[in-house]
């Protein structure tokens, strides 16, 4: 039995729009981190799905002419593809039209109008439906919203959120926990909003439909914000199960407020505990350029998958940017990642040596005789290559925890250049069956690694290596390569773009 779980989520796509390289990207980044922990043994729960209601997307059924529920369902069947042609190990993907999690917001709609924190009264202010947001005029920069987007007036009734009740809890929970948000880079822009006073949340709207209804009260629909962050639970059955609460919520930038903010004081008035952080990472832009689709030069992901290889991109897009930062995507430097760190690197590592085993020592692991310095030198930094990633995925820098697979390549290469084993064949056979063998000892170990990123790939190498199973990290000492196993046939992989 797993006695260690994690639960990671992502956000829920809003169905308005095909998925981009935004989306792809956050669900790359979670994806990694799952199988991560899957490979240390974590009973481990990565849940993704979409946003299907409020105005935006009823906005955008009309445009396509289309029934809302029918346009959700097509809308939300190509995020489901994208998951799966990406290699995405969701556990679930849940739905907000999906009948369970509906009734699950109304149950804690009524949960918060018991404990006092809703109430009903009317709304005057501006609104931002690409956004799905509310704004104070305060706040508003030449007349639109922050992020740039349109604005318009709303008066309506409205249900109210107490949020302002909430603040000095909010402060104080950021204050405890430290790893709450983070980056800490980004701590300080909610820290001020949240001390700069909050006010209480219009939580339901009556000016359109598509949404879930207020109990006992069907002319509101629910703020699509209040439906859309309960996912995380009504995706587990609530508060109980073992997976609350939450290890981690991987979000964009844009959208840490929600889940920092409101989310928090939503579960606090509910009086289910909060989750454990939320990490914001940031936006890619195109050749330089904000990615948009008036600009016409948003990145469809799986295009990009089918010409350069699922493998390639999910290793590129964590590899390229330190997670938290904005990053810039460009053909040339996906094709100059992947080259110099895959193909030349690792790619020509394992051809050369699994090769060179496959004719030079009958096609199976030789017999090691004694390691010197060097050897142990490369076998150590092999062997402790996990517990380093670890410590880096844990504080979610995921690009550094890949470069340490390719710091590992670059040493062995580096080794096979001060024991050239082609040599050692006219005339010391003990030694190039020792280097043959700590070289293989560090492909399988590079190939275990690589299983969170590029699990095809590393399928193939391990599979070059006589390892059929997908192995766990344990086994990386627990099953070390047995002489005279069988090694090849040797295949190409990670070919050069
Ligand atoms: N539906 C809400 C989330 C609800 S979670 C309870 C939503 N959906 S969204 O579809 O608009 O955006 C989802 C995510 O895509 C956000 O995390 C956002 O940061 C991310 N991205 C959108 N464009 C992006 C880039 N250009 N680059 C990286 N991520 C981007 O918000």
């Amino acid at each position: 039995m797993k006695n260690k779980k994690f639960f990671i989520t992502t956000p829920i796509y809003y169905v308005n729009d095909a998925p981009h390289i935004g989306h792809a990207y956050t669900n790359d980044a979670a994806d990694f981190i799952a199988r991560f922990y899957r490979l240390s043994d974590y009973d481990v729960f990565f849940l993704t799905g979409t946003d299907e209601h409020g105005q935006k997307v009823e906005k955008a059924a009309k445009k396509a002419n289309m029934h809302p529920q029918d346009f959700t369902n097509q809308v939300s069947e190509a995020f489901l593809k994208l998951n799966q042609s990406m290699n995405f190990s969701y556990d679930h993907f849940i739905r907000t039209t999906d009948q369970k999690h509906k009734q699950y917001v109304q149950e804690i709609w009524e949960r918060l109008v018991k404990s006092g924190d809703i109430y009903l009264s009317k709304y005057c202010g501006w609104y931002s439906v690409r956004d799905e947001a509310f704004y104070a005029e305060s706040e508003l920069v030449d007349g639109k919203a922050p992020t740039g987007a349109d604005v318009e007036w709303i008066e309506e009734p409205s249900y109210f959120f107490k949020l302002s009740k909430w603040q000095d809890k909010l402060l104080q929970l950021y204050q405890e926990y430290p790893d709450f948000i983070m980056p800490e880079s980004r701590k300080n822009e909610i820290v001020s909003f949240v001390n700069g006073g909050l006010q209480d949340l219009s939580v339901s709207r009556t000016s359109f439909t598509w949404g879930i209804k207020v109990p006992g009260d069907e002319k509101h629909v629910i703020y699509v914000w209040l439906d859309a962050l309960f996912n995380y639970l009504s995706a587990i059955g609530g508060e109980h199960s073992k997976y609350w609460p939450c290890d981690i919520h991987i979000v964009g930038k844009d959208i840490l407020r929600f889940h920092t903010v409101y989310w928090p004081a939503f579960l606090m008035a509910a009086g289910i505990p909060v989750p454990k952080g939320v990490f914001a990472h940031g936006w890619w832009t195109n050749e330089g350029q904000k990615i948009s689709k008036s600009l016409g030069n948003t990145i469809d992901p799986i295009k990009l998958s089918d010409e350069f290889g699922v493998d390639y991109v999910r290793y590129f897009m964590l590899r390229e940017i330190t997670f938290g930062n904005d990053g810039n995507y460009s053909r040339s430097s996906l094709i100059a990642r992947v080259n110099s760190e895959l193909a030349n690197n690792i790619g020509n590592l394992a051809q050369r040596v699994i090769s060179f085993t496959c004719n030079n020592c009958n096609a199976t692991v030789p017999n090691p005789g004694f390691f010197s310095e060097i050897d142990g030198n490369l076998l150590n930094a092999a062997y402790n290559l996990i517990e380093k990633m670890t410590i880096l995925i844990k504080s979610y820098n995921l690009s550094e925890a890949l470069g340490l697979i390719v710091r590992l390549g670059n040493h062995a290469n580096e080794y096979i250049s001060s024991n050239p084993f082609w040599e050692y064949k006219r005339n010391n056979t003990d030694r190039m069956y020792t280097v043959i063998y700590v070289l293989l000892e560090v492909l399988r170990i590079i190939g275990i690694a690589l299983q969170a990123i590029t699990p095809n790939y590393a399928k193939a190498m391990l599979t070059q290596l006589g390892i059929e199973q997908a192995p766990q990290f344990s086994s990386i000492i627990d099953a070390k390569l047995i002489p005279g196993s069988c090694i090849g046939p040797a295949v190409p992989i990670f070919n050069k773009l």
